[in-house]
């Protein structure tokens, strides 16, 4: 009797859990989808520093990782841009900010090269930010 109770109140625990955890992605889908040349505005955590890994395909896919330092003041030099984490040079992209207020990674002017997985310094928190291709006008 107790352990069919205490089963019952297990399963009670699990469901809630997966409750919260889909409830928490009603209002910050994982997943965007957005045109080149729109802007993006990226839901992630405050973080120093940001990732992506940028698909690039031509025969092969190779995924490249970019990190995007978060500027504070004390690194104008190596702040505000994404840079290739094997080559540390920096890569093309739409001008990117980190807006505190709304939480986001702000992408204006969406390049091709700009869509992938981003993700806190931390690689904690994710986003998948896909191309929209819509056909006509
Ligand atoms: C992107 O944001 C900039 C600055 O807020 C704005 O001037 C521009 O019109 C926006 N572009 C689009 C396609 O919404």
């Amino acid at each position: 009797m107790y352990r069919v109770a205490g089963l019952v109140a297990l399963l009670a625990l699990y469901i809630q859990a997966i409750e919260f955890e889909e409830g928490d992605n009603i209002n910050v889908p994982s997943t965007l989808y957005i045109k080149v040349g729109a802007n993006a505005t990226i839901g992630l955590p405050v973080s120093a520093n940001y990732r992506r890994e940028i698909r690039t395909c031509t025969t092969t896919c190779n995924y490249d990782e970019q990190l995007y330092r978060v500027c504070n003041g004390k690194n104008k030099k190596t702040c505000g841009y994404w840079e290739s984490v094997k080559t540390k040079k920096k890569v093309a992209s739409g001008k990117t900010t980190y807006n505190k207020n709304k939480k986001s990674l702000i992408i204006r002017n969406m390049k091709e090269s700009d869509f992938g997985k981003y993700m806190t310094g931390n690689k904690k928190k994710s986003r998948y930010v896909e191309q929209l291709v819509s056909f006509g006008k």
